[in-house]
């Protein structure tokens, strides 16, 4: 009899990926993919705590499922991941909802199978297990669906305890994958026909520090002076660790994108001292120019966080005006949310709600100025895109250029995975609407 999962997945690329492990580990035990959560046997949450909004989330959509639990017999539902892993959040879910039948945290992720295999066997009682910072460092083979691009984790955890940040307590320390396995890893994707790797952690940029395998830049070289058209890209780069030699890597290969995602967080001194970044915004506008004097057309894009506790109207034009003197191709900006057991979550002077508000929609409306100015200047221009796949309703393919920015245009052939090079007639704020040349 098939059996079918369903993820649903909460969260950054990188929980993204670790659903395709985690897809990898169900295929090997005969699930295949459904997209409707009714017609599946086994559910798996993989969730997310760096903003409240993914629990809320979790917890809705949990609770929705009790009715389904209660009507379709042998169903197994699990969740797991970086919520999960969080101090007593494992004895909340199973309290709050005790017909989950397994729940897992961020260190055992591999050992679902395991569980879910105890569960076959006749397992009746929740498994609720969950392993503290074990250094592990995973190899398993993912069950990839995000072709014509490839996520290949470099480094898991994160050491630098930006004082706002949950990550450093759930992901466990930093760790780098050998770069031998990472390129081999990222020639076969190559033979298998995949058009762009994405290398993925929290500080990429601090890949092996402090080991003796080769620095993140050297693996930039080497990824970038492999066969064949693609496209290479990386993320998240933390400005403190950003050097010359990767802004060279990045200009010594063409297959190394123009594009960068240096999170700055706040244009103000004091803020960054307080969310313990280990740079100012002179350092910061300094790496801006290492990296514009390599690349000249780099398109750089950032994290933004307004409300810290303590930001005063003078730290919030900092960021401001930081915003316009860099130019960001693209911003993604969050409010600053507590976390449990940051020290941030602790500090006095917490923003109130309503100026949170009033800042992020005045941050928002200068980002999106930008970004409709830079994708106005594409109009009358090419630009070539890869194709990841194709509006069925607008009936238009659509996918990145080189820079990030989405476009999209006709064709009656399926061009998913091509390089297809796009005249833009028309900009649609974040898109770009266009021809195939
Ligand atoms: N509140 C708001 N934003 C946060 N981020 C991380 N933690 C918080 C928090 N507590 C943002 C940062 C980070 C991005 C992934 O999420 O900007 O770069
Ligand atoms: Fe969080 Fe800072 Fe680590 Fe990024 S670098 S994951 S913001 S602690």
């Amino acid at each position: 009899m098939e059996r079918f999962y369903h993820i649903v997945t909460y969260g950054c690329q990188m929980n993204v990926h670790d659903s395709e492990r985690i897809a990898g580990m169900l295929s090997e035990l005969g699930y295949s993919e459904t997209y409707s959560i009714e017609d599946a046997d086994i559910i798996v949450f993989n969730t997310c705590c760096i903003r409240e909004n993914a629990e809320n989330h979790f917890f809705g959509n949990l609770g929705a499922l009790k009715k389904l639990k209660e009507k379709k017999k042998g169903l197994i539902i699990a969740a797991g991941g970086c919520l999960t892993q969080q101090d007593g959040m494992a004895e909340t879910v199973h309290k709050k909802f005790p017909f989950v039948d397994i729940v897992f945290g961020t260190h055992n992720l591999e050992k679902l199978k395991d569980y879910i295999l105890q569960k076959h066997d006749g397992y009746k009682k929740s498994i609720i297990r969950i392993e503290s910072d074990t250094g592990v460092i995973y190899e398993g083979e993912p069950l990839r669906s995000s072709y014509p691009n490839a996520w290949v984790n470099i480094t898991f955890g994160c050491n630098n305890f930006c004082t706002y940040c949950i990550v450093p307590f759930v992901k466990g320390r930093e760790r780098s994958r050998k770069s031998e396995n990472i390129l081999s890893e990222c020639e076969s994707l190559l033979k298998e026909g995949y058009k762009e790797i994405t290398l993925l952690g929290q500080n990429v940029n601090s890949y092996n520090n402090g080991s003796d395998d080769i620095p993140f830049s050297a693996l930039l070289e080497k990824i970038g002076a492999m066969e064949g058209k693609f496209r290479l890209r990386f993320m998240t780069s933390h400005p403190k660790d950003f050097s010359e030699d990767i802004a060279r890597a990045m200009a010594g290969s063409d297959k190394i994108c123009n594009a960068i995602h240096l999170p700055v967080q706040s244009g103000s001194d004091r803020i960054l001292k307080a969310m313990n970044r280990h740079y100012t915004r002179s350092d910061y506008l300094r790496k801006i120019d290492i990296l514009k004097k390599n690349i000249p057309d780099c398109a750089v894009s950032t994290d933004i966080i307004v409300g810290f506790p303590g930001e005063t109207d003078e730290d919030f034009k900092d960021t401001l005006s930081l915003v316009r003197e860099v130019g960001y191709h693209s911003a993604f900006t969050f409010v600053y949310s507590p976390r449990n057991g940051t020290p941030a979550a602790k500090m006095e002077n917490q923003i109130p709600e309503d100026v949170k508000k009033e800042r992020i929609m005045e941050l928002v409306s200068l980002v999106n100025d930008k970004t409709r100015k830079i994708s106005e200047e594409y109009v009358g221009k090419e630009t070539e895109i890869l194709v990841e796949d194709r509006d069925d309703k607008r009936e238009l393919y659509f996918g990145r250029d080189e820079k990030g920015r989405m476009g999209y245009f006709e064709s009656d052939k399926n061009e998913i995975g091509n390089f297809v090079t796009v005249k833009i007639n028309r900009a649609n704020g974040v898109s770009l609407m266009g021809e195939k040349v």
